[in-house]
């Protein structure tokens, strides 16, 4: 038993949704609540870790964890490549938006009878650049899928030069204080565990981290 099995360590996590903006006072986003992230950053700092946490919801910061809000998804990609290299592991479980709107409208805009039509251009996907560029961290990805998630999940640790993919059913995790996740290791090693607080799957992702970190040697 190690009491502080991530000590010293220097974890990056994402949390919550981004928030894509159309107007002044409108922006698009998602259901993400951000309490995974904000368990896993408390469990890693309770395991002996240094955390950084970006995070797009607005949920109050955790104590002694350094956190930065962000909105968009490309305001996420820039404060994450801040720290990327100095980290020893990212774990993404932000919500990211695929898409944001071509244009922001620098006044509000003002209804019509009519249709409103909005061009939605790909916002980066950090991950995926983040596995492009990593060097020796540890990258632990999430996936929230309604359909094939399994087949998913397999393709996105692949693609995504992930080393732990966190597997959640999407009507099964948001917003939601619980969550039944299967963590697919990049070694093909494969956990499914029983629905559990929230609390508790981040200490579970938080052991199989410090398992990989093990196994790394590092
Ligand atoms: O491909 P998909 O979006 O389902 O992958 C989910 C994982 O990728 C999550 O860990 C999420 O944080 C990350 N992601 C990202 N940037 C995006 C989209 C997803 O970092 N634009």
């Amino acid at each position: 038993f190690t009491p502080s099995p991530l000590k010293g360590k220097k974890i990056l996590v994402t949390a919550g949704p981004t928030k894509e903006a159309l107007d002044p006072i409108r922006f698009l986003s998602n259901h993400s609540s951000g309490k995974m992230g904000y368990a896993i950053a408390e469990a890693a700092r309770r395991a002996g870790a240094i955390v950084t946490l970006v995070t797009g919801a607005s949920l109050e910061s955790p104590s002694g964890i350094k956190t930065v809000h962000v909105r968009s998804a490309r305001d996420m990609y820039d404060e994450v490549l801040k720290h990327y290299e100095e980290a020893d592991a990212v774990i993404k479980a932000a919500a990211v938006a695929d898409y944001r709107p071509e244009t922001i409208s620098s006044s509000k805009i003002k209804k019509t009878d009519g249709q409103l039509t909005v061009t939605m251009v790909r916002n980066p996907d950090i991950l995926l650049e983040l596995g492009k560029m990593k060097k020796n961290q540890l990258l632990v990805g999430f996936a929230a899928e309604t359909d094939h998630l399994e087949e998913n999940a397999l393709k996105k640790l692949e693609k995504k030069h992930l080393d732990l993919l966190v597997a959640n059913h999407a009507s099964d995790g948001f917003g939601n204080d619980t969550n039944k996740i299967t963590l697919y290791f990049s070694s093909g090693k494969k956990q499914a565990f029983e629905r559990m607080p929230k609390k508790r799957v981040a200490e579970k992702i938080c052991d199989a981290l410090a398992g990989l970190f093990e196994m790394s040697g590092n």
